[in-house]
This record gives C-alpha cells, sequence and structure tokens, in this order.
C-alpha cells in the first residue's frame, strides 16, 4: 500500500500518455522513494508544497534549483502580475530586454553584453553558438553536464560512455546526427594536465571550454585560473555554466565568488525564481559577432521572464539572499552533524555551505540502499529531497527544526538497520536511482 495513491495513479495516467512520464529527468519518481515521495503537487508556499494526497513537505529540492527566494514569493509575483495585466509579449520589443542586461552587466563580472533564452539547456545551446561563430572553430571540450542538446549528447557518439561520469550512466544519444560524432569531447574536471594534452592534441580546432566552474565543492587552489590561461594559449572561449550554481554563491553567481572571469556565462533556473528566463552574457569582442548569427526565437522577449528575473535580481541584492544562504547551510551541516554524531550514524553533511550534501560513510555497495533509506524516512517525515540540499531564502527556523528532527529520527532507523544488517528490508521502495553525477571539483 502506497502513501501517495494519488500521486501514483496520475503518473499511471502519465505514462500513458508522455513518453517517460515526466518532462525533466530528475522529476522521475524513481530518483527519489518510489511509492513513497509524492510525485504530484498541487501548490507551493514559501519553503513548503502540498502534494496531490494532501501531504505537506519541506521542499530541499527548491524546484530543481529554480527556486531562489521561495516559492510564490509576493513581490516577484506581484511584478509578474502587473506584468500580465500589461500584455505579456508585443509584436514589437519591450524596455525591459534593455534594463534587464543592465543590471545583469552590473552583477556578473564577465557580462558586458547579454542574450536571452528560456532554458538552461537552451542557453547552453546559444553559448556553444556563439563560440563557434565568433572563433570559426567546431570543437567544443567540456566537463558536467549542459542540457539535452544535439552538441552535446554528440559526446556519447564517439564512445558509449562519454557522459558517464558527467550526467549519468547509460545515456544514450539516440536521435543524435552520428555525423556530430567527435564534436565535443569531455574532458576531467580538476586535472589541469589532461585538458592542456586535450588542446594540444586538438590544436587550432577547439572552440570553447565549457565547464561549471563549481558545484558542490570549491575548486583546487590556481585550477580555475590554469584553466583561463589554457583557454587563452589556445584561443578557445572559456564558457562557465552558472545555470545551477548562479546567485547562490553570490550577486556575481560563481565567477564573482570563484574571482575568475570567463569569456561568456550561461545562467538560468534561481536568476528568476521559478519563471522560464535564462541569458548568456559575456564579453563584448566574443558576443558582438552574435549579431551576425542566426539565433532568434519569439518566446526569448517574453516579459513574463523578464519581469520575473529583474524583480529576482533586485530582491536577491535587496535582501542580501546569498549571505543568508551561506549562513544557514552552515547551521544546516552543523545541525545535521550533531545528529549524526548523537545517533552514532557514521555519516557527514559535507560540501560547500550553499550546497550541501549528505555522505553516508558505509561500503559502496551499500551506499544506494542507505541513501534510499534515508530519502524514504525524511519524505515520510515531511522532508522532499535527494541526499544533496538545494536552499532557498524561504527557508527557515522552522524548516531547520523539523529537518533536524526528522533527521534524528531516520539516522537513528539506518543506524540501527546497518548494525542488524537489514538495510534491504526497510525499504519500501525500490533503490533511488542515481540523480546527475556531475564533474565538478
Ligand atoms: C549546469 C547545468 N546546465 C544546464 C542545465 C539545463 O538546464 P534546463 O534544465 O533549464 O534546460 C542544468 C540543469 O540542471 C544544469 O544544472
Amino acid at each position: 500500500m502506497t502513501r501517495v495513491p494519488k500521486s501514483m495513479a496520475l503518473y499511471e495516467r502519465a505514462l500513458q500518455l508522455i513518453p517517460g512520464g515526466t518532462q525533466l529527468i530528475s522529476r522521475r519518481p524513481n530518483r527519489v522513494a518510489y511509492g513513497v515521495s509524492p510525485i504530484y503537487a498541487v501548490e507551493a508556499k514559501g519553503a513548503r508544497f502540498r502534494d496531490v494526497d494532501g501531504n505537506e513537505y519541506i521542499d530541499w529540492i527548491s524546484g530543481i534549483g529554480a527556486i531562489l527566494l521561495g516559492y510564490a514569493d509576493p513581490v516577484v509575483d506581484d511584478a509578474v502580475k502587473e506584468q500580465i495585466s500589461k500584455g505579456t509579449m508585443y509584436s514589437v520589443n519591450h524596455e525591459l530586454e534593455i534594463e534587464l542586461a543592465e543590471e545583469l552587466c552590473d552583477c556578473i563580472p564577465c557580462a558586458e553584453m547579454v542574450r536571452y533564452a528560456k532554458s538552461g539547456g537552451e542557453a547552453c545551446a546559444m553559448a556553444v553558438r556563439i563560440a563557434r561563430g565568433a572563433t570559426g572553430k567546431d570543437l567544443i571540450l567540456f566537463c558536467g553536464y549542459h542540457g539535452w542538446h544535439d552538441w552535446y549528447l554528440a559526446a556519447n557518439l564517439a564512445e558509449e560512455a562519454s557522459l558517464n561520469s558527467h550526467l549519468f550512466p547509460g545515456i544514450e544519444p539516440i536521435g543524435v546526427p552520428k555525423a556530430l560524432a567527435g564534436t565535443a569531447l569531455p574532458f576531467p574536471g580538476g586535472d589541469l594536465m589532461a585538458l592542456a594534452e586535450m588542446l594540444e592534441q586538438h590544436k587550432g580546432r577547439v572552440a570553447a571550454i565549457m565547464m561549471e566552474p563549481l558545484r558542490s565543492e570549491v575548486p583546487a587552489p590556481d585550477y580555475l585560473s590554469g584553466v583561463q590561461q589554457l583557454a587563452k594559449e589556445h584561443g578557445a572561449v572559456l564558457i562557465f555554466d552558472e545555470v545551477s550554481a548562479g546567485l547562490r554563491f553570490g550577486m556575481g553567481g560563481a565567477q564573482g565568488f570563484l574571482g575568475v572571469t570567463p569569456d561568456l556565462a550561461v545562467f538560468a533556473k534561481s536568476i528568476s525564481n521559478g519563471y522560464p528566463m535564462a541569458a548568456v552574457v559575456g564579453r563584448r569582442d566574443v558576443m558582438e559577432p552574435a549579431a551576425r548569427m542566426f539565433i532568434s526565437s519569439t518566446y526569448w522577449s517574453d516579459t513574463i521572464g523578464l519581469r520575473a528575473a529583474l524583480t529576482t535580481l533586485k530582491e536577491a541584492r535587496r535582501r542580501n539572499v546569498s549571505s543568508q544562504l551561506w549562513k544557514f547551510g552552515a547551521e544546516l551541516k552543523s545541525s545535521l552533524n550533531a545528529a549524526a554524531a548523537a545517533c552514532g550514524l557514521s555519516a557527514e553533511c559535507i560540501g560547500i555551505d550553499v550546497h550541501p550534501a549528505m555522505h553516508f560513510k558505509v561500503p559502496g555497495e551499500m551506499r544506494s540502499e542507505v541513501t534510499t533509506l534515508y530519502i524514504q524516512e525524511m519524505a515520510k517525515r515531511g522532508c522532499h529531497g535527494y541526499a544533496s540540499f538545494y536552499l532557498n531564502a524561504a527557508q527557515g527556523s522552522s524548516e531547520l527544526e523539523q529537518t533536524t528532527q526528522a533527521a534524528k529520527e531516520t539516522f537513528t532507523i539506518i543506524a540501527e538497520s546497518i548494525a542488524a544488517n537489514n538495510v534491504a528490508s526497510k525499504l519500501e521502495c525500490s533503490l533511488q536511482k542515481d540523480a546527475f553525477r556531475r564533474l565538478v571539483r
């Protein structure tokens, strides 16, 4: 008997009508505790949402990273509603495009010019087009996940397992033209020598080096400046994908936090608090040639996303959101670490404070079971998440308290079942499937 019968029934219906059941792989129910975790939401406010079965949860995934200020933020939503009352898009342009570009150029170190899109993957594809167009070269060297488009999945045409350590195993490039084989090659994050060797091997052919500058850990000192130097030496455009990192690290994004300024950067998700919006920003000499490239789409001028992004940026600055998240993340980590110690569980909440994650110190073959049990028991106690945490500014002391209490109970169950060697028998669901595995240091 499932605890989420309405979610399960809806998912059955979805599978009949929607190939794969969901639009985003991270929303597939096998990413969490299938049959225990919620699959369908009806509403969300602040740090919490309610599912179709009437359960309330603290959302530790924050809309897969898209929610920065909190769900249904009144300031952003009021601005959007006012915009809707004036019409959302026109046959001509709107000044908001320029205002948002000015704001982004004020915030983001590399931003001198800006183009818009609606999703992270789309903006990554745009950045790649601009880099190829500006350099006249074709090859992309990349590290990490950058969306679903052909340019990226082409990496798995050359060698089936290419993306295994960058995305998640088993992604097949079905439907990606075979002619693209060899046009995008992954490099291992954190290994400057390996990147230097690849650049030598493909000398004169590399249009761009594309990477997430960081996600859950700060890169080793000098790594990113080393990448920057190599890009410069080889005439390749350095692109930082900040779709998931974004404004959580500060108003200057991850690049501002790390002090390394790329040539181009991609932002989406957190810049507009859940409304569809993305931007490619970058240095004038790299961006300007885009004027002659065919990069054009009707909805990129939609004023809902523009208004939401402009208001989110201003509110994030006014409320000093990033500092709040750094402080809150540190508190969350220390509360969970104290809870694990009190329960005698060998586990640690690790990683950068704005993007912490639970690490269970168990043998590799047990990790998947323990992680699934953690997700399952936390869900039963009103905490929805993976083993990692996406913070937003609506999370506060009541979320911290409830989550710490839920973790104490969950950690006790895990510790006891490890001691009794019966973790699997505690699972009320199938094993959770690996979340995105990203090569970022
Ligand atoms: C680093 C990174 N790039 C690109 C994307 C793709 O963004 P979207 O899902 O909005 O297309 C994601 C999504 O998780 C991401 O984390």
